[in-house]
């Protein structure tokens, strides 16, 4: 039910209290804490020359569904990687070798486009889901929310460079995420490489690698050269099978914003991350303020798909507004749904912006007096 207390009102309004008020529409000694219904709220806004709205469609929303407690009869999916590393040490070097090799194994010259993030099939047939993070608005946003949408980090120190402020601040976000960690000593072809270093700085920074006794693998590489490649993505394999990952299909799609752009010719276009569900074309969708009726959904490697699967990036497009990137998508059950879904969410980021407005309004006052 829509009630506010006594006290949020008075705040709102920008009084110390409105007994008086109170008093005429027969309400008498009351605590601060007591609930005032919309009615009488808006009564007593009123007598200030405010123009009270009362909203009872604000519950309408959507959701995350909760997780079935026994995930083992849900089909594996493919882990979700995140590249992180201080600036300069080969992130995208390392991105870009993954994926060339990805194309040159599957099919000729199809790759042009750069997305945030693709799929590699290895030569077993496991694929892996890498983001291109760094960089990017979206991580930090989804690290916010839990890094839900990770399921291992791969920190990229050069061996030539070793720990820098990006490195620990990385170390970080992984260990507050609980995402668990491969460490990829990168640049190892350079003449002044020191990997050994490298890990001994790790360790003093409280990374135990299992050269150590710890549980983080580390793997010598050269994005450039391609060089330990093979075993970083083993190790990448060898720790998602660890985690058992595994994803409901036949459910409404979840997922989350990876990165967004207006696109000549095709409008807003949004990368999206499927984390549960599948994806189809037709579907409704909504992210944060914004809804899309998927118009058309493509792969990294440009190419049409009409279904997306757990732990699939896909190309979307069909949006009324620029999604945002980091933001969480669900999928609703028609474009009616979508609609009140937006229209509120709007409303009530505009009534936030709105208290937060008065909140400074007030403050001015305060200082005035
Ligand atoms: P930011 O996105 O700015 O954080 O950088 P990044 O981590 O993506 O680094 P990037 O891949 O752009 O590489 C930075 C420089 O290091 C480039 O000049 C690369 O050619 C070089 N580089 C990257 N990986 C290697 C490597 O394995 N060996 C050598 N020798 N150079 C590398
Ligand atoms: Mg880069």
């Amino acid at each position: 039910p829509d009630a506010i207390s006594v006290s949020n009102l008075a705040k709102i309004i920008g009084v110390a209290s409105f007994e008086q008020k109170l008093q005429n529409l027969g309400i008498e000694y009351v605590s601060h804490d007591h609930l005032l219904n919309a009615e009488e709220a808006s009564l007593i806004a009123m007598e200030y020359n405010l123009n009270p709205v009362v909203n009872s469609e604000a519950a309408i929303d959507l959701f995350s569904k909760p997780k079935p407690v026994d995930m083992s009869k849900y089909p594996l999916r493919s882990p979700v990687v995140a590249i992180l590393g201080h600036v300069d040490h080969g992130k995208t070097t390392l991105l870009d070798t993954l994926r060339k090799s990805s194309v040159a194994a599957g099919e000729a010259g199809g790759i042009t486009q750069h997305i945030g993030a693709f799929s590699v099939t290895l030569p077993s047939e496991r694929t892996i889901t890498f983001l291109d993070t760094p960089g990017h608005a979206a991580f930090s946003a989804m690290r916010a929310r839990g890094a839900h949408v990770t399921d291992i980090v791969v920190l990229v120190v050069a061996a030539d460079d070793g720990i820098m402020p990006q490195t620990l601040e990385a170390i970080k976000h992984a260990k507050d995420a609980g995402v668990p960690m491969i460490v990829a000593i990168n640049k190892i072809d350079r003449h002044n490489a020191n990997s050994q270093k490298v890990r001994e700085s790790l360790l003093a920074n409280g990374v135990e690698l299992e050269e150590y006794g710890g549980e983080t693998q580390s793997v010598e590489i050269s994005g450039l050269t391609g060089q330990g490649l093979d075993q970083l993505e083993e190790a990448i394999i060898t720790l998602a099978e660890l985690s058992d990952l595994r994803a409901e299909v036949d459910i409404e799609a979840e997922g989350a914003v990876i990165e967004s752009q207006m696109e000549k010719g095709k409008g807003y276009v949004a990368t999206i991350l499927v984390k549960r569900g599948t994806l189809k074309q037709g579907d409704i969708i909504v992210a944060g303020t914004t809804w899309c009726k998927v118009r058309m959904m493509t792969n990294e490697k440009s190419q049409i798909i009409k279904n997306a699967l757990p732990s699939t990036p896909v190309k979307v497009i069909g949006w009324k507004e620029l999604p945002v990137a980091g933001d969480e998508v669900f999928q609703a059950t028609d474009e009616e749904l979508a609609k009140i879904v937006v229209a509120n969410r709007k409303l009530k980021s505009s009534r936030e912006q709105q208290l937060k407005d008065l909140e400074v309004i007030n403050e001015k006052r305060r200082q005035r007096k």
